[in-house]
């Protein structure tokens, strides 16, 4: 049985209870819901990739409370110190150099030396994390290879009955994945790495990075192609609704549910108003939508390539992307 948990302080507090046990709670963040364990807890982290059926390649972000709580955990150059210090809490997630001794269950990092974290705004998630008082790993509470979760009900009927409890924050503001950034220590200075599009958007990141010790690579959809460091997640065929997709589609073809942006005729609209941050924030909600209406053949409008656009349109590109044999698509 999964407890449905209200984010209120008892809840919270009986949240932490289950997550000191070594059991799993999914988190409510900004950006999608998490599914959280015990950070140092072998079993923890085991049951977690248990419980999504995820490949243990794939290794998880270690969620704090605050930049403090990465003391001895991982080690911040000049650059990952500028972009926590701009964006943190909130949806980016910095892939650094492990420190020595760290008290991490190898599990998390999947026998990388490098350790992804991330200082979570959603006030539920900060909560929790206070009460908790140490570091959570927590993937998207998402069955692996289905889309991840923007509400408690997405949880549930993703991983219900598979995991201890659901802490309900409501919807995610953001509703796309963080951006995760990493660093290439490279001659001459450090390279920062784009690994992943998401709430954070690449003009903000330059915004911070503008120097010139630091250079953005541009981020690829094909992860053979990030080389240095690679995000195994980013698989192609990782944010799909369970019909086909076909993307920039301006006609819908007969039999075809089409997904709209900005003002036009359509079953779903992303944002009427054409405004980004709404269609970022509905994007999976209406791929889950999509997914109860049991729609086959999906058409997608184009979205501007700009801003939070570019994370919308990476998901989209892989939504719409060749599938596994093994991803119970219809
Ligand atoms: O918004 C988010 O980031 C959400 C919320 C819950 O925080 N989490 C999330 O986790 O999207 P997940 O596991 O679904 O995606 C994390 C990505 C994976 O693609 C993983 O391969 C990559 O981060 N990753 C984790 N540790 C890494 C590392 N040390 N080096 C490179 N990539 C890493
Ligand atoms: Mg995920």
């Amino acid at each position: 049985m999964t407890q449905l948990i209200q984010s209120d302080q008892d809840g919270v507090c009986r949240a932490a209870a289950i997550l000191r046990s070594g059991g799993l709670v999914a988190m409510p963040t900004e950006t999608v819901y998490g599914l959280a364990g015990d950070a140092t807890n072998d079993r923890a982290v085991a049951a977690i990739y248990e419980a999504k059926g995820r490949p243990n390649f794939n290794p998880l972000i270690v969620h704090v409370a605050g930049v403090a709580q990465l003391e001895g955990l991982v080690q911040l150059s000049k650059s990952a110190k500028q972009l926590a210090n701009a964006f943190w809490p909130g949806p980016l997630t910095l892939v650094l150099p492990l420190a020595e001794g760290a008290q991490v269950s190898p599990l998390v990092t999947a026998g990388l030396k490098t350790l992804a974290v991330r200082v979570p705004a959603h006030p539920a998630a900060q909560s929790l994390l206070h009460e908790f008082g140490g570091g959570l790993a927590a993937p998207s509470a998402n069955p692996s290879g289905r889309v991840s979760p923007v509400n408690a009900a997405h949880v549930m009927d993703g991983l219900g009955g598979r995991i201890d409890a659901v802490l309900d924050g409501g919807d995610c503001e953001i509703g796309l994945e963080s951006t995760i950034v990493g660093f290439e220590t490279a001659v001459g200075g450090q390279r920062a790495l784009l690994l992943r599009e998401g709430g954070i958007t690449r003009e903000a990141l330059v915004d911070v990075l503008g120097d010139r010790q630091d250079l953005l690579t541009a981020p690829t959809s094909d992860e053979k192609s990030v080389q240095t460091i690679t995000a195994p997640g980013q698989l192609a065929s990782h944010y799909a609704p369970l019909g086909a997709v076909r993307i920039n589609v301006k006609e819908p073809e007969p039999g075809e549910t089409f997904v709209g942006f900005g003002a036009m005729a359509c079953d779903l609209n992303l944002s009427k108003t054409g405004d980004l941050a709404e269609a970022a924030a509905n994007l999976f909600r209406h791929f889950h939508k999509l997914d109860a209406m049991g729609a086959t053949r999906i058409a997608i409008a184009p979205v501007p390539n700009s801003g939070l656009g570019r994370a919308i349109n990476d998901r989209l590109r892989r939504a719409a992307a060749p599938r596994n044999n093994d991803q119970g698509t219809r």
